[in-house]
């Protein structure tokens, strides 16, 4: 046990990287935003929770989603709402897919709540290449639906929005991957990380609202949690959870990739090793294969999610098992 989680070495520092950029500051009744009072239109101090990050803090400009629909910032979009934003750029090979994918999953756990009292938010950091049709293609890939919209707008807007929300980096490449979690009515904000476990993110998500806490006030038995992962069933499986199941399925058909039942089957073992370890580069190499895939998949790409050659391993044991260890927990009784 100890040995294999000490083999996933590869995934872990890309996720922990991803966790210790976004765990700055933010925590539950604080700014989204690091901002010194010069920053704050009203300079008050913050001897109230309630309303201080509100219409003055955030900036009402004119955003366009995915569908070509305008909002005002603020009041469509993050007034008196639960909501949960995340940065993106389609053009991301390696994290934000994986950030978008795990979302994904936590919007399937939260069923309805979304839409009616959650709202997600995905906002390009590179609303010149984004327009709302390129984030169309990217909110059908991940099965976006109600209640989650990609957003696009003039580039100096989204940069007044993103830097509001804590999203200051300089480079695209640097962006912050955490989630930012608020409650405008409430005034609370959080920031978490999507590489949380699924179930705990979806119930971070229902406690910003103080009712859903009232009611439920015993923590851990709140959400029908409707995956269950044995972590200790094979060394993949965890790994797999976490870094791939967001994209693919074994066994239960295509996702935002191809169903993996069967793969290490249908694939020479050398291909299937290096296409997990680096799948951007055999695409660029023209790789047959890889490029058929590729358009077969137009909507996503592999990531390179700098897997180790144990964590591969690791997978690859966990792929050939197939079957055996779906996550199906109907299934698995
Ligand atoms: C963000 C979505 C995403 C994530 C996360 C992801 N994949 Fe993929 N994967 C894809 C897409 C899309 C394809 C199809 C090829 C393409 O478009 O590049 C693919 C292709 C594959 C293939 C080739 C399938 C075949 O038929 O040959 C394998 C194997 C694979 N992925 C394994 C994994 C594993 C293992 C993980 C986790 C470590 C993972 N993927 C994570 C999106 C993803």
């Amino acid at each position: 046990m100890a040995s294999s989680n000490g083999r996933r070495i590869g995934i872990l520092v890309l996720i922990a990287l991803a966790v210790a950029i976004g765990a700055a500051s933010m925590s539950n009744g604080t700014a989204p935003a690091t901002a010194t009072s010069s920053q704050r239109t009203g300079g008050d101090a913050p001897a109230q929770k309630q309303g201080l990050w509100k219409d003055t803090y955030f900036p009402n400009a004119t955003v366009i989603s995915h569908d070509g629909r305008a909002f005002r910032f603020y009041d469509d979009l993050i007034k008196n709402k639960i909501v949960v934003v995340n940065f993106i750029y389609s053009s991301c090979s390696n994290i934000c897919p994986l950030v978008t994918a795990r979302l994904s999953q936590v919007k399937d756990v939260l069923g309805d709540h979304v839409g009616r009292d959650v709202f997600f938010y995905s906002i390009t950091i590179d609303p010149v290449l984004d327009g709302p049709d390129v984030l169309k293609t990217y909110a059908d890939t991940y099965r976006a639906g109600p209640g989650w919209m990609f957003l696009t707008g003039a580039p100096h807007d989204i940069d007044l929005i993103r830097h509001k929300l804590g999203e200051r980096s300089r480079s695209k490449a640097e962006h912050r991957n955490d989630v930012k979690i608020g409650n405008d009515r409430t005034g609370e904000w959080s920031r978490d990380s999507a590489f949380s476990d699924i179930e705990v993110l979806a119930e971070t998500i229902l406690r910003m609202d103080p009712e859903y806490r009232k009611a439920r006030r015993n923590p851990g038995t709140l959400l029908q949690a409707n995956t269950s992962y044995d972590l200790q069933s094979t060394p993949g499986a965890g790994l797999f959870a976490k870094a791939c199941s967001g994209c693919h399925t074994l066994g239960h058909g295509d996702l935002v990739g191809p169903d993996l039942q069967g793969v290490t089957e249908r694939r020479k073992p050398e291909w299937l090793r290096r296409f997990l370890m680096e799948p951007d580069k055999m695409r660029a190499e023209q790789d047959p294969l890889a490029v058929d895939l590729d358009s077969l998949y137009p909507g996503a790409r592999m990531p390179n999610l700098g897997l180790s050659n144990s964590d591969t391993e690791d997978l690859l044991v966990y792929l050939s098992a197939g079957s055996v260890f779906n996550h199906d927990p109907v299934a698995s009784d």
